[in-house]
């Protein structure tokens, strides 16, 4: 970690502020979560008991992040951009990835915070509060998970490899390009995985469990944390035609360097 600026606990400033702000929002979503749970189905169908969490977990990020730094401008899912003082620094925050999981109860749910500055992601926090994982990085400082530093996986043959995708739901773009991503690589891999978080599936290729992640169509909320996060961990973070990620409304392949190349051969567009 990078020694000089850090506070007691070995954080730096900015990363204590982002971590504390993820877990207060995740400890929001976890008495949220637990109360949708006991809903009956009928009324967990609609989108009011969870857009409550989300836009309450949004303004706990917001308010905290504000407190420890007024001037940064703060661009959220669910309320948008707020322009700070300081145009050089930006919050990118996702108050729940997983929404679909969290609304069926399944606990792979997370509060995403990136840190923009100069238009570059240089910090992230993706925290799992029914997990109790919280995985973070900053640019220099290597990744970590509660403490404990991560890599990617070692692995260089997709053979062997879990990947993890986002497949395309009603409203999204790019089926028929999933359809042909399944045909050439399920024959190919170990085991593919769609687990229903962005945040979630980035992390997970930053600490080995997944050996990639793919997916065609995510806004800038959904995969700022993990790209520090990933790159910190020793991954590559790339369009899905291997150029510099666009974050907002872009592709995304996350995966461990050895086995990038094969997969970017994988995912050529169907439309040439
Ligand atoms: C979604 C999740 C999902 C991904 C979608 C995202 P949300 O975010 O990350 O895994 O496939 O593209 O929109 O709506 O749960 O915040
Ligand atoms: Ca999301
Ligand atoms: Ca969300």
């Amino acid at each position: 970690m990078n020694l000089a600026a850090t506070s007691g606990d070995g954080l730096s400033p900015l990363l204590r502020a982002m971590i504390d702000a993820a877990v207060s929002a995740g400890n929001g979503l976890r008495e949220d979560f637990v109360q949708i749970a006991s809903l009956e189905i009928e009324h967990k169908i609609g989108p009011d008991p969870v857009s409550a969490a989300d836009l309450r977990a949004e303004a706990t990020l917001r308010t905290e992040l504000a407190a420890a730094y007024p001037e940064y401008g703060f661009l959220g899912e669910e309320g948008g951009l707020i322009g700070g003082t300081d145009p050089t620094h930006m919050w990118i925050v996702d108050p729940l990835d997983g929404t679909a999981n969290f609304l069926c109860g399944l606990p792979l749910f997370a509060v995403n915070v990136a840190l923009v500055r100069d238009g570059k992601v240089v910090a992230g926090v993706t925290h799992l509060p029914m997990l109790d994982e919280t995985f973070w990085a900053e640019t220099g400082s290597g990744a970590w998970l509660n403490g404990k530093a991560i890599s990617v996986s070692g692995q260089k043959e997709l053979l062997r490899s879990i990947l993890a995708v986002g497949i395309p739901f009603a409203g999204k773009p790019r089926h028929r390009q999933f359809l042909a991503e399944m045909e050439r690589l399920t024959p190919s891999v170990l085991g593919l995985r769609r687990l229903g978080a962005a945040a979630v599936d980035m992390a997970y290729v930053a600490c080995g469990r997944f050996d990639a992640y793919w997916e065609q169509s995510l806004n800038a909320w959904d995969m700022a944390a993990g790209v520090v996060i990933v790159e910190e961990a020793g991954g590559i973070v790339t369009d899905t035609l291997g150029r510099p990620l666009v974050l907002d409304n872009g592709t995304v392949l996350a995966s461990t360097p050895r086995l990038h190349a094969d997969l970017l051969a994988k995912l050529t567009p169907v439309d040439g």
